[in-house]
């Protein structure tokens, strides 16, 4: 069983993301970190706090972290995501409380605590990573792998340069990339393969009440009605659990990934080198789509059923 600890900004596909690791067996989610990112602070933590309880980790502590980036303006992806956050779910309130410390600190306590066992997976932007390694540089020695959902070595989505995560706080992404560790970048090349197209949502809706009240609104809430090939709204963030899991899935190579921090046009570009003999990062490219929706639809029936 892997352990690990989801830093994230729910966000539809990081609700699906929490979803998953709450639901494999093999992985043991042992916190929640939240920062400011697709929508403000206040409600991406609102999300995590609810989906806690609705899903049913009363035991795992949330808390909330960064509210913006380091030096930038603060963005967000309310278009996408809906001003709340999960589109139009609505859940539950919440009646258990925030984790006493915030995420920084609940970050470096869980690794120090444990040096080499908890895998860290972040979906949103970087700023509270980039924060815990300031304060505590080890914390790249103390994690047993280190996974993000963001960037891309072709294209961005934000800007044509950059993806939005690291788009949202290139500084941040930029730290979090120099230090002194393997980033597994799962990038946009990656995610948009894992597309929920109608076959896949037919068989979410056939997952019953947990797939018609949570997933499929989570999963098909976002349709892009600029772009003429549209084939299902993409699980960015679901990938990059689904790689802590089933690496099997995903062809990977080795790249040296800098992210541009002073570009006009490309600010947030993460600049991808395959031919680097100094690689810094683990780069998927190549998902096993039938593979990987059998995983995901399989942990999501085992929660149905529960
Ligand atoms: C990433 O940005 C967010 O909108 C998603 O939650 C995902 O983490 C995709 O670019
Ligand atoms: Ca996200």
């Amino acid at each position: 069983v892997k352990r690990l600890l989801l830093d994230c900004d729910p966000g539809l596909d990081d609700a699906l993301a929490i979803l998953l690791a709450h639901g494999d067996p093999d992985l043991e989610l042992v916190a929640v970190t939240t920062v400011g990112g697709n929508v403000v602070l206040e409600n991406t933590t609102r999300n995590a706090l609810e989906l806690r309880e609705y899903l049913g980790f009363p035991d795992v502590p949330v808390a909330s972290g960064a509210a913006g980036p380091l030096v930038r303006e603060t963005k967000n992806a309310a278009e996408v995501h809906g001003v709340g956050g999960i589109g139009d779910v609505i859940l539950p309130k919440a009646a258990l409380p925030l984790d006493a410390r915030g995420a920084v600190e609940l970050i470096v306590e869980t690794l120090r605590d444990a040096p080499g066992e908890i895998h860290l997976v972040a979906t949103g932007p970087m700023t509270n990573i980039a924060l815990a390694l300031r304060a505590e540089p080890r914390v790249a020695e103390w994690a047993a792998s280190f996974t993000i959902m963001g960037g891309s070595f072709t294209r961005g989505n934000t800007t044509p340069a950059a993806e939005f995560n690291i788009y949202a706080d290139p500084e941040a992404a930029a730290e979090v990339f120099a230090a002194d560790w393997q980033v597994v970048m799962v990038g946009l090349d990656l995610t948009l393969q894992a597309l929920v197209t109608d076959t896949v949502k037919g068989r979410m809706l056939a997952l019953g009440p947990l797939g018609r009240d949570l997933v499929v609104p989570l999963a098909t809430f976002w349709n892009d009605p600029q772009d003429p090939d549209w084939g299902g709204q993409a699980v960015h963030d679901v990938c990059a659990v689904a790689y802590l899991a089933r690496p099997d899935l995903f062809t990977s190579v080795p790249a040296r990934v800098e992210v541009e921090t002073a570009g006009e046009w490309t600010a947030g570009m993460t600049v991808t080198d395959f031919r680097s003999s100094i690689p810094n990062a683990l780069v998927p490219v190549r998902l096993d789509v039938p593979g990987f929706w059998d995983y995901v639809l399989g942990v999501y029936a085992r929660v149905a059923a529960s």
